[in-house]
């Protein structure tokens, strides 16, 4: 190396020592309050979570899910003319082809993790899309109106196949309505559409949580729509992130009844089990998404005769706050609307997903407008200086 070669070692190893000499080793585990972009599609402020800084609960009850897209997308609610027009284009596209049918038919057939299922069903449905490694912003936009007007019917027949059950004709007025009937077989009450629409309204976008970071880290190599959201299904599979839904009501069962809630959950603080469902990264004060959710539970629990249930769950909730200070998330109680409404636990996540995609579309789209590859750094904590042997003298 010559004299200036060795002054710019020097100098990038002095600048990579001092990186790494302010970073101690605990403090970034998890990135626990790191902002790592600007955002303006939602936020979360204390107990608060807007969508372009509509509240949650504003939206709850005021608009659909369709509203809710349209809104992350394009940062304003659709006027009349507009929804009509958006809502008749993403039911468009609630009509699979033969090739993605006969797809879905393959995937179901194995006895694969359901997240896993839709994970290779919606690889697939890249594979069949023409323009799919177009990445400009308007050929994103035509891809999430897609993929977003088939998701519902995606989870819906992969739910019915890998259970057995013959394929509906559905016609409907919304994504909610379509999904209830495609998935259950017959056409659902519109108390049951409402209460199923605000589930996904609840869902479809928050901040910047794994499977979002996932969908803008990896669109942020300038790779296609449908690998960034497939990676986000992959992210939110884990039972830490979108898989707790279905976790709570198999922990529901494994408890059995409202007298065994007190032991399970001392036996859980003891062994530093998690409780699903339970917990946040960011809501210390609670997750506004599992009050909404905890109040709609309860009538419908109380109609669909699950009202056992939702007692049990206010227990474990009462008891883990009074014990370890900790309330529940959005995955607490949808598992009960879900099951009150006659779906699957199987079918909860890939439900969590059909809403999600609204979001991570939204966070795509940010994302390529303002791109820069994300590519934080790692703490090396491993040995230095080791040179190879030869690999008769390695020691095994
Ligand atoms: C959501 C979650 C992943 C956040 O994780 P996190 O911010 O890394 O929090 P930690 O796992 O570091 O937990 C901090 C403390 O709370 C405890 N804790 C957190 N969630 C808990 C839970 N669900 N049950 C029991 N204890 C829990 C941890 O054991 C830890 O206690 P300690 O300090 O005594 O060791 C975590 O709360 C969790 O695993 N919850 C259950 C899964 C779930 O519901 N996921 C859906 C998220 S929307």
């Amino acid at each position: 190396v010559n004299g200036t070669g060795c002054v710019q070692q020097v100098l990038t190893l002095i600048k990579e020592v001092e990186i790494m000499s302010q970073i101690p080793e605990s403090a970034n585990k998890g990135l626990e309050n790191i902002v790592a972009c600007t955002t303006e599609v939602s936020s979360i402020q204390d107990t608060t979570l807007l969508y372009r800084g509509y509240t949650i609960e504003d939206l709850a009850a005021h608009a659909g899910f369709e509203e809710v897209i349209w809104l992350l997308w394009k940062g304003e609610l659709p006027t009349e003319h507009e929804l009509g027009g958006f809502r008749a284009e993403l039911l468009k596209h609630t009509t699979l082809t033969h090739p993605m049918i006969e797809a879905l038919t393959r995937i179901s057939a194995t006895s694969a993790h359901p997240m896993a299922k839709l994970r290779t069903a919606i690889s697939h449905y890249g594979l069949l899309q023409s323009d799919s490694e177009l990445t400009a912003p308007e050929n994103m936009l035509e891809q999430a109106i897609r993929l977003t007007g088939a998701f519902g019917s995606i989870v819906a027949t992969l739910s019915r196949l890998s259970r057995g059950l013959p394929l509906v004709e559905v016609k409907a007025n919304t994504l909610a309505e379509h999904f209830l009937h495609a998935c259950l077989g017959q056409k659902p009450s519109l108390e049951q559409t409402k209460l199923f629409d605000t589930a996904l309204v609840l869902h479809a976008d928050h901040e910047l949580n794994a499977s979002a970071f996932t969908a803008r880290v990896v669109s942020s190599t300038q790779a296609d729509y449908i690998s960034a959201v497939v990676g986000a299904i992959a992210s939110l599979k884990g039972p830490l992130h979108g898989g707790a839904n279905e976790q709570v009501m198999l922990m529901l069962k494994q408890i059995g009844s409202l007298g065994n809630v007190a032991a399970f959950i001392e036996d859980a603080i003891q062994m530093k089990k998690k409780v699903m469902g339970i917990g946040h990264r960011v809501y210390k004060n609670g997750d506004p998404r599992a009050r909404l959710l905890r109040e709609l539970s309860r009538s419908v629990c109380q109609k669909a005769g699950l009202q056992d249930f939702h007692l049990m769950l206010s227990t474990i909730e009462s008891e883990m706050e009074s014990k370890k200070g900790l309330m529940p998330n959005v995955d607490f109680y949808s598992g009960l609307v879900y099951t009150a409404l006659g779906l699957q636990p199987s079918d909860f996540t890939p439900i969590f997903a059909m809403s999600r995609v609204a979001g991570w579309s939204a966070q795509v789209f940010e994302q390529i407008k303002n791109n820069r590859i994300y590519r934080p750094r790692g703490y090396y904590t491993g040995p230095l200086g080791k040179e190879v042997r030869a690999k008769e003298k390695r020691i095994a």
